[in-house]
């Protein structure tokens, strides 16, 4: 059964955008933006590797604890916050609808 699920990415203009999210593809966040042409860089293909898809969560969703690549990662990430996450270690799941996200500033500008 084809199920889509709404989420919210704030971008780093401050612009809103509503996307709706297949939940049946194993899409992640940065897949997801990047497919809808958010500047989302997933340099290294979502491997937890690169931290260009670093986003910040904003709702209350539950989300899986990171792994510890993904911490190692957001240890060398930039303008890091308790709400830190890789958008490519975000999979989209039915209860992820509602989640609102919004992007990090890019590297050390
Ligand atoms: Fe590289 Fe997420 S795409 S860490």
């Amino acid at each position: 059964m084809e199920q889509n699920i709404q989420v919210e990415v704030t971008d780093r203009e401050g612009v809103m955008h509503q996307l709706e999210v297949p939940v049946d593809m194993g899409l992640n966040m940065m897949e997801v933006c990047k497919s809808y042409g958010l500047p989302v860089e997933g340099t290294c293909g979502g491997m937890a590797l690169c931290a260009s898809c670093h986003m910040y969560v904003l709702s209350d969703h539950n989300l899986p604890e990171p792994s510890e690549d993904e911490e190692n990662m957001l240890d060398q990430a930039f303008f890091v916050k308790a709400n830190s996450r890789l958008g490519c270690q975000i999979r989209i799941k039915p209860d992820l609808d509602g989640l609102s996200v919004q992007l990090a500033p890019v590297g050390a500008e």
